[in-house]
């Protein structure tokens, strides 16, 4: 209890890694008796948990560093930063910011306590990956229903535009025991729904086991926590094999959605991205796919504007969109990262030709996800309600078991965290109206 009284505000940008290391973060200050703050106005400490993978991500980041500048002209106030741009830029960092007092990498955040202590004594960065990664450091659910737990840390994969290897370390597996453990706390915690999280969760203990257990892992949790949603993401569809697909369609209560991010459509593409598929392959998996799992929603990544992309390689993608039909897609433009082998090859993909790629593609992605929150207008679906929507707390924001929002209107019965029966009425571009049934409990 070294810290008694502080209090600490913590902004994050990125992923649901850095969304579930925030809870991390929260956890380790909190058992050294910080508290969160009401903003960052009334904070001892400011920490922002960064990513590298997005330019506006960074861009963002800057922006509100320089308007934490003000905060610390006016009083004293330890502005930290964390997570994967930090990991990449370290002392650059505070180069470019010098009102930053601490700069902390991936693999720090167990000690952060420390660093920040460290911190009002003077500027401290510290992006060593040495060490043990954060397994099993206490952490506080920032969700009553849900929680994250994270099967797999770091990645090998080494796709040839993407950082994250770089700033977030090789890839090590949780023991089934120890994730089994954590789940079994949250579950008798309340939680409905668990979030199985990695870089690419289908190689799960492959490195340490030889080969992949995560079907196996599905299959535990459907046995022991057979009421609790369960989800996962990322997939790889190099390493979605069948075993893994059976698991995903034999286990009632694993949710039929997939994230398998395509990136390109073109083998030409596939292969300078070094993602270890071809479109066939891919193109076959997501049949399989969505032949063995029944209501399956597939959701996918691409990016446009890879080096050497020409007019003829984003047609195969445009073409792989429509015949994967995907329900949900995440859509980039490609940018380089610096120390990651695209990065070294010419980026001749004109700004505005990438830009028009993204908008026709976004066209195609934005028709297929309206069409496939038609396909469930007039049926009956089972939704987890997350809470009262954003833009009008008069609704309840759910979702379905093959994710899909769906907003109800909200009556006097606090309806948080419970499954609840709707009839679904309506479809619009994003999600879905519902008119509540019965409530499952
Ligand atoms: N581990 C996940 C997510 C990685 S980052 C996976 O393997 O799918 C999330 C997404 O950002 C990627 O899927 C990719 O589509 C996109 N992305 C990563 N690096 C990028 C870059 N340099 N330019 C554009 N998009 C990129
Ligand atoms: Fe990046 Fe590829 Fe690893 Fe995903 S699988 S994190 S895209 S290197
Ligand atoms: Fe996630 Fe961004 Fe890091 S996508 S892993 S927060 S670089």
């Amino acid at each position: 209890m070294g810290s008694m009284g502080k209090k600490y505000a913590l902004i994050t940008f990125g992923c649901q890694m850095n969304l579930h290391d925030a809870e991390r973060i929260s956890g380790i200050l909190e058992g050294d008796g910080w508290a969160p703050s009401a903003g960052e106005e009334d904070a001892d400490a400011v920490i922002l948990l960064t990513c590298c993978v997005r330019e506006s991500a960074e861009q963002r980041l800057y922006g509100r560093l320089s308007s934490l500048k003000s905060l610390k002209e006016r009083r004293p106030v330890i502005i930290a930063v964390g997570g994967c741009l930090a990991q990449k830029e370290g002392s650059r960092l505070m180069q470019r910011a010098p009102h930053v007092d601490l700069v902390f990498g991936t693999h720090r955040y167990p000690e952060i306590a420390g660093l920040l202590a460290e911190a009002e004594r003077g500027g401290v960065c510290d992006t060593s990956m040495l060490g043990v990664p954060i397994t099993g450091t206490p952490y506080r659910r920032g969700d009553h229903f849900r929680a994250w737990v994270t099967i797999t840390h770091g990645c090998d994969n080494y796709c040839s535009y993407c950082i994250v290897p770089f700033v977030r370390g090789r890839e090590e597996s949780r023991p089934m025991d120890e994730v089994m453990e954590e789940i079994e706390a949250h579950v008798a915690d309340g939680v409905r729904e668990i979030n199985l999280l990695g870089q690419n969760v289908n190689s799960y203990r492959r490195k340490e086991e030889g080969r992949s257990a995560l079907a196996q892992l599905l299959r535990r949790l459907g046995e022991r926590f057979p009421d609790t949603w369960i989800r996962f993401t990322t997939s790889h569809p190099r390493d979605f094999d069948l075993e893994i697909m059976r698991a995903v369609a034999e286990t009632p209560n694993v949710c039929e959605y997939v994230h398998l991010p395509l990136q390109a459509g073109s083998d030409r593409i596939l292969k300078a991205m070094n993602r270890g598929y071809t479109r066939a392959e891919y193109l076959e998996k997501a049949q399989a796919l969505r032949r063995m799992v029944d209501g399956l929603s597939l959701a996918t990544d691409i990016i446009v504007g890879f080096p050497g992309e020409t007019e003829e390689d984003f047609r195969l993608t445009l073409d792989m969109a429509e015949s994967c039909r995907f329900d949900a897609a995440f859509t980039f433009l490609y940018n380089p990262r610096e120390g990651t082998a695209a990065a070294r090859m010419p980026d001749d993909v004109p700004g505005e030709v990438k830009q028009a790629r993204l908008e026709r593609l976004m066209e195609v992605t934005r028709r297929l996800t309206a069409e496939s929150l038609k396909r469930e207008v007039g049926m009956e679906q089972a939704v987890l309600v997350y809470g009262p929507s954003r833009k009008d707390p008069r609704r309840w924001a759910a979702r379905t078991m093959n994710n899909k929002l769906v907003h109800f209107p909200r009556e006097e019965q606090d309806l948080g965290g419970k499954l609840v029966r709707v009839s679904i009425t309506a479809s619009g571009s994003w999600s879905l109206q519902g008119k509540p049934a019965e409530v499952l409990g």
